[in-house]
């Protein structure tokens, strides 16, 4: 989708020549000019628009202007939350072939940046679809889309970040939505390639013989079982000073879980073909980072395999040596993410990381702990976990912070390796977070636990790309934290000065 910024008038809007003009309107009733104008007066006064966001009319070729559909569609008081509301309902009302080019316009609210991004990325994501494997599928027929604001100059890089954004969030939904045998390991080590080929952006990809020789036993482990062979995928986005420490994503990139010999029931296990979400979001941020070329380094990692049952696969009770040195009996081949997540969190140490922030579809306890709406964030680290969190609410990709008392980590103890990779039920998400610590060293890590954030079940079943809009914002206020920013520009406070 090609989006475009403008400053433009109620006025203007009305002589637009676009398929369909969506007019986001405020709560306190406003005045305007033109024949657009008088339509919403009218509206408003005979009670055919009420009042509350995403509430609507529309209208066909009315009398003054250009553009064949209308909507117009309630934003309250213009904040992101309302404006996400409006443009989603607006959008699902217009998804029709004969609506290619359409402009959304926002002049009679002063819309913050977060609030353009916003409108943006919710636009993007009511008019997704997915095609890949479903060719029948109808299409997005949505082309071109003209942003209207009152003063393009005042929101310009809230606009460059949702563009970058929404390329990012649909490159992780693309891979996340492709089945297992569409997104193998080898695939998602090509699509990292084909990110390559921007400038700034570098991907090396290892297979089984060199992560043997890196002594990554855990991961290895889970991918023994499995016809289709390991990839670890290192990328690396320059933006800054080579001398200038990177920030490392680390992506779990299981592209099918089966829980192995520790097999999981049937229902629903279609879904496991989401255990890469971790692996597309990094993939996705990539691509927003060749968009935006933030001056800050960034390295992500991918160690992706298939979890399967078979023959050679890793048994209840098997003990394996990481990479760290650390044995761990496997008490639970279903507790697969996190065998290949730490040996990838040690490979991390090697690039003296200002923070490492993994992500991954990692336990169903987070879903029970926070469902659908937050993900889980765990960091031992406060300033890096504000930052985080911080990042999305500004984004709108929330995450909640969870505790990691060593207290948690009682359960992970085994009589046969230097732990067991599950505890109990009990705190499922957090002793998973305790076990991935172990692997941390002294780092500045955080874990995002996106098990129930990464996709939508039931009707609605697809990828939602999150949690990349956080992660963008997370680097992209890093990136304005070293460029020493006005106070006042800042997400947050400095470290400390030195004594
Ligand atoms: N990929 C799953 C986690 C998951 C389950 C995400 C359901 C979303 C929905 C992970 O590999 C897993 O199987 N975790 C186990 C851990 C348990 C064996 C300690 C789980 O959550 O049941
Ligand atoms: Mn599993
Ligand atoms: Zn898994």
């Amino acid at each position: 989708m090609d989006f475009e910024l403008k400053s433009l008038s109620v006025a203007q809007a009305a002589t637009l020549a676009v398929d369909a003009l969506v007019v986001l309107v405020p709560e306190s009733d406003p005045k305007a000019e033109g024949a657009l104008g008088q339509l919403i007066s009218q509206a408003i006064a005979h009670k055919d628009l009420d009042n509350g966001p995403g509430q609507l009319v529309s209208a066909y070729r009315p009398a003054g202007i250009k553009a064949a559909r209308l909507v117009l569609v309630r934003a309250g008081d213009g904040n992101a939350s309302a404006v996400r509301k409006a443009v989603s309902g607006a959008i699902a009302s217009l998804k029709h072939p004969s609506v290619q080019k359409l402009a959304l316009v926002t002049s009679l609210l002063t819309l913050s940046e977060d609030a353009v991004r916003a409108a943006m990325v919710a636009l993007a994501d009511a008019s997704y679809s997915y095609t890949t494997t479903k060719p029948s599928a109808k299409p997005r027929h949505l082309g071109k889309v003209v942003v209207g604001v009152a003063d393009a100059g005042a929101v310009r890089a809230g606009f460059e970040a949702g563009r970058a954004t929404v390329a990012g969030v649909e490159f992780a939904k693309e891979w996340a939505n492709r089945p297992g045998n569409h997104a193998t390991p080898t695939h998602l080590a090509d699509a990292a390639k084909q990110l390559a080929k921007k400038p700034g952006i570098r991907v090396d990809v290892l297979g089984p013989k060199q992560v043997a020789a890196l002594g990554m036993g855990a991961f290895l482990a889970v991918a023994q079982g499995s016809e289709e062979p390991l990839r670890f995928i290192v990328m690396h986005y320059q933006g800054a000073a080579k001398s200038q420490a990177p920030v490392v994503l680390v992506g779990k990139g299981i592209t099918f879980d089966t829980g192995g010999i520790s097999l999981k029931p049937g229902a629903e296990m279609d879904e496991m073909k989401f255990d890469m979400g971790g692996a597309a979001s990094v993939l996705g941020t990539f691509a927003a980072l060749a968009e935006l070329k933030p001056a800050i380094n960034v390295v992500g990692l991918i160690p992706s395999c298939e979890n399967m049952p078979d023959g050679r696969a890793i048994k209840p009770g098997d003990v394996v040596r990481s990479m760290s040195g650390q044995t761990i009996e496997i008490l639970n081949t279903d507790a697969e993410g996190r065998l290949i997540l730490c040996d990838a969190l040690t490979y991390a140490a090697r690039f003296k990381p200002r923070s490492v922030v993994d992500i991954a579809t990692l336990t169903g306890a987070c879903v029970i702990a926070l469902g659908a709406v937050r993900s889980g964030l765990f960091s031992p680290r406060d300033e890096l976990a504000q930052a985080l969190q911080q990042a999305g609410e500004k984004s709108g990709d929330l995450c909640w912070r969870m505790p990691l008392d060593d207290e948690y980590a009682e359960g992970l103890k085994s009589n046969f390796a230097d732990m067991g990779n599950v505890a109990g039920r009990a705190g499922g998400s957090i002793t998973a977070a305790k076990f991935l610590q172990k692997f941390t060293a002294d780092l500045p890590w955080a874990h995002l636990d996106i098990a129930g954030t990464a996709w939508k079940s039931g009707a609605a079943k697809g990828a939602t790309g999150r949690p990349v809009p956080l992660l963008v914002q997370y680097l992209l206020d890093e990136a304005q934290r070293d460029a020493g920013a006005p106070a006042s520009a800042k997400p947050r406070a400095r470290v400390k000065a030195k004594a």
